[in-house]
Parts: C-alpha cells; structure tokens; sequence
C-alpha cells in the first residue's frame, strides 16, 4: 500500500551527524573504519584547512580552493598517490593507472586518454542506450509498489554499461557475470582493507589482505585475463570490435610505441571495473532518491525524456536535450560525491596556509566537505539542480566542485561517467515513478564510495512502455 508521503513538505537530502568533541586517535581509527562521513567534526563544513597532528603522521585537509588548486592543478607531481594507497588496492589492480606514479603512470593515461576523448562517446553511446534498455526491461517485474532496493540495481546496471562499452558483452554473459559475482565477494572480503589503504595509519602499520581478499582479486584477475586473452586473439585475427577494449589495446604510447601488454591490460580493466561500476551505481542511486524526495523534478525528468527521445530511433544528439537530467545529475554528485576523499601525500617541504608541512604529510582532499562547504555554497545542503545557473553556482562548480577530481589525474571517465548518468536517468524516469518510502529514509555512509548504511528502498511503479521497438543510431 502506497504511503501518503507526497503530502508532506519534503525534508533536507539526508545528511550523516557530525562527531561531537575531541576523541582519541584510537577512537578516531574505530570511528573512521565504521564511516568515514559521520567520524570527522562539524568543523570540517567551514574550515579552510584542518591539520590532524597524531605520534605518526601529520594530514592536512584542505578546504580552501587556492590550496585545492595547487595539488590538483598546479603542482600535482609534488602531490603523488601515496603508498598506503597503493598497498591497499594492489592485489586487486596490480600496477594499475589508478595507483601507479611517475612515468609509468604517464605511460598508461597517453594509451588511456584516447579511448575517453569526447568523439568515442558517439561510439559507445549505443552501448550505453542497449543497457538503459535491458535495464528497464529487468525492472518492469519489479515495479509492483513494493520496496525495491535501488543500489543493487544501479550497481547491476553500471556493470552492465561497463561490460557492454569495454569488451561489447552483457552482463549475462558467462565470464562478466562470474566477475560480477566475484567483484561483489571481493567488496565484501576486504572492506576493512580498503578503509586501511586511505586511513592514515603509520607506514610500518602490518596491512592484511585476508585470505579470502587474495583469493577473490587472483579471480577478477583470471577473469579478466580471459577477456583480455581472447581479446587480444581477435585483434591479431582483424575481427575484434570497434570498442573501449579494442581502442586500448590497439593504441601505442605516442612517446615510445609501446602498447599494453596482458598484464597491463588487466592492471588497467580491473581499475576500470571498480572504478567505473562502483562510483556510477552509487551516484544513480542517489539521484534516484533525489528524485524520489522532489517529485516536481522527477516529473520534470519524465517530460524532458518523453519530448527528448525520439518515438522511432534514438540519437546521440538526444543527450544534448536532457538538460535537466544532467543538472540533477550533477547536483546529485554534488551532495553525494561517490569518491568522498582523496589522499595525496607532499613529495617535499611546503606551507599551506603559513603552516609548514613536512615531506611525507598526508594531503587529503574531500570533496564530501567541499561540495557542503559553508562559505563556499549558498544554501550547501539543499537539493537544487538549479544552483549551476547562479553567479555562486557557477563560480563554486569552478572552484569547488571536483566529483572527478580535477588536473592532470582527473578520471578519464568524466565524460562517459555524465553521459552514462545523464541518460540512464532518464530512461528510468520515464519508464517508472519512483516514490520514496517513509520511515526508510536512507543514511550516507562512505567506505571506498558514499553508499547508504542500510541500502536505498524506493517503490516502482510503471509510467510507461518499454523501448524495446526503439532503433538507436549505430
Ligand atoms: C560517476 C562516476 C565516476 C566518478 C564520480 C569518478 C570519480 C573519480 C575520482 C574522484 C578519481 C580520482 C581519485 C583519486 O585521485 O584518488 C577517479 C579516477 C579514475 N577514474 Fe573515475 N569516476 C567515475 C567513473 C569512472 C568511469 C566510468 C571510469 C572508466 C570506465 C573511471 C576510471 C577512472 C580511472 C582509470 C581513474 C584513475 C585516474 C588516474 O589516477 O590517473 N571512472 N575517478
């Protein structure tokens, strides 16, 4: 039975408490593996910058522009990856883009880079729309009024687009769901490892990678390895397809002719699995519920999709007209950063803010505090797609707005990450009203993304046919 929840005035997008008083580094450690968000002080929302000073370690977390500026933008190679980074996500990624430093890393986003560029988005666009498509057709059995748990949804549809862009298979095929399956054991083994590969523990700190973690990464690995194996057969046979794979693999570095070989590769699509799938499913379902919370904007989706997308075919220049779409994506990603903070460390002597800060000192930046910053955004924690049209809305989207990071380390995904958010949204409003269920609002909890502690339950009900008989441009 449908609550009677529309009739309230709608609340504040759900925001974690604030730790109260000081606490001691110990406690600070328990509080940070449980949730990052609710373990830091409320003066983290006005702050500049805050030092936090323990026995082993100095961080710094910076709020101010100027200094978000200078690590990202200005001087990023004084600023690295640091090492705790890498050791907790090497079994999994290897030598991955994602952590590799230096001139290896150099190598890696010249191969990478291209495959991103904005015209191979025309390409994998209807890659993109056929997952929007078996999407909406796996949900209609679901769209009974009762609750549904989004987050598993989003999370299978983003490992769909993935699959379907990169290596041009769905998910139901054998190997991507053996590697689905196996990447959701992986995030279940090794939670813990992964909050130890961003908290900042001394380097001589024993990291453990459970059994079970190993076990699960040596799988995803296998897997992948096939795929890039088979790959790598059709390439050399001429009938590999024109995709994300097969632009990766066939692409020399421009400064020394080299290509990825297997192990590179898999390095590079173990990285594009977790990066690609986890932060796109956790940034749908939280527009979803958006959408859900501010029913206007919902149904405004719903008619820009219905004006937008064409009854016979669909085009890439389709994406160009979901305006609003996009605005609510971008706000989406604005209250819930699905990457809430990231850790750089200072590769020599610097003064932030006239304070000296010694080599090795954690940099971290944390877009979860920016996005809300007091001083920096009108209204921080309202939802309103519109805020990007004001004079403060677009200076704050310039100076403190990074979802995708920014700089030379930006994710290469930007552009595939909007387009991919932009247009499933849309798909899904129209095809379904999504409603929120009072009494399970859902809390934001950040581990490696920002996901809900209890998961994101929302009813379904359907608004429209599928689109099935729909042709999309090839
Ligand atoms: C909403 C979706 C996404 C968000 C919010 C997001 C966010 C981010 C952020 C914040 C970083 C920088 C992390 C750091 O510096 O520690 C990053 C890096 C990266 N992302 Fe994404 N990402 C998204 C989607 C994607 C997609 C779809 C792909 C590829 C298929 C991708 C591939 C990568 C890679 C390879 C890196 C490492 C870049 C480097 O270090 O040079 N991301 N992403």
């Amino acid at each position: 039975m449908l609550d009677d929840s529309r009739n309230d005035p709608p609340p504040l997008p759900p925001k974690p408490a604030v730790r109260r008083g000081k606490v001691s580094i110990w406690k600070y450690f328990r509080l940070f593996k449980q949730d990052i968000l609710s373990a830091q002080p409320a003066h983290l929302y006005r702050a500049w910058m805050a030092e936090m000073r323990t026995p082993f370690f100095r961080s710094y977390l910076c709020n101010d522009p100027e200094l978000v500026e200078l690590v990202l933008r200005g001087r990023p190679r004084d600023f690295p990856k640091s090492e705790r980074v890498r050791v907790g996500l090497k079994p999994l990624l290897g030598n991955s883009v994602f952590i590799s430093n230096g001139k290896t890393w150099e190598h890696q986003r010249r191969i990478i880079d291209p495959a991103f560029e904005g015209g191979r988005l025309r390409q994998v666009f209807p890659a993109m729309w056929d997952s929007g498509v078996a999407a909406v057709a796996r949900l209609r059995s679901m769209a009974d009024g009762s609750p549904l748990e989004i987050e598993a949804q989003t999370s299978h549809l983003a490992m769909d687009v993935i699959f379907r862009t990169l290596f041009s298979v769905p998910i139901e095929n054998e190997i991507a769901a053996a590697a689905f399956a196996a990447f959701r054991a992986h995030q279940n083994a090794q939670p813990v490892a992964n909050i130890s590969a961003i908290l900042p523990l001394p380097h001589w700190f024993p990291r453990f990678h459970s059994r079970k973690t190993r076990a699960t990464a040596k799988t995803i690995r296998s897997l992948i390895s096939q795929l890039t194996t088979e790959r790598a057969l059709a390439i050399a046979a001429g009938n590999a397809p024109d995709d994300l794979a097969t632009k990766i693999m066939t692409t020399p570095d421009p400064e020394t002719g080299a290509v990825f070989d297997n192990e590179e590769m898999t390095d590079q699509v173990a990285i594009f699995f977790l990066a690609g799938h986890e932060t796109s499913a956790a940034a749908m379902a939280w527009a979803l519920y958006l959408l859900a919370l501010y029913p206007d904007w919902q149904e405004r989706l719903a008619k820009e999709a219905e004006v937008a997308f064409d009854p016979d075919k669909i085009y890439f220049s389709t994406l160009s007209r979901l305006k609003d779409a996009r605005a609510v994506f971008r706000e989406a990603m604005r209250l819930y950063p699905p990457v809430p903070m990231f850790v750089r460390e200072a590769a020599c002597p610097e003064t932030f803010r006239n304070r000296a800060v010694k080599r090795g000192a954690q940099v971290i930046l944390s877009p979860w505090h920016l996005h809300r910053h007091t001083r920096l955004w009108e209204r921080p924690d309202e939802f309103d797609p519109e805020r990007f049209e004001t004079e403060n809305g677009k200076e704050c989207l310039r100076k403190a707005y990074i979802p995708f990071s920014a700089g030379a380390r930006v994710c290469p995904g930007s552009a595939f990450a909007m387009a991919e958010g932009t247009l499933l949204l849309s798909m899904l409003v129209r095809a379904f009203r999504f409603e929120r269920i009072k009494g399970r609002e859902p809390m934001p909890v950040a581990h490696l993304t920002v996901r809900a502690a209890n998961g994101i339950y929302l009813r379904l009900s359907p608004r429209k046919a599928s689109f099935a008989t729909k042709e999309v441009e090839r």
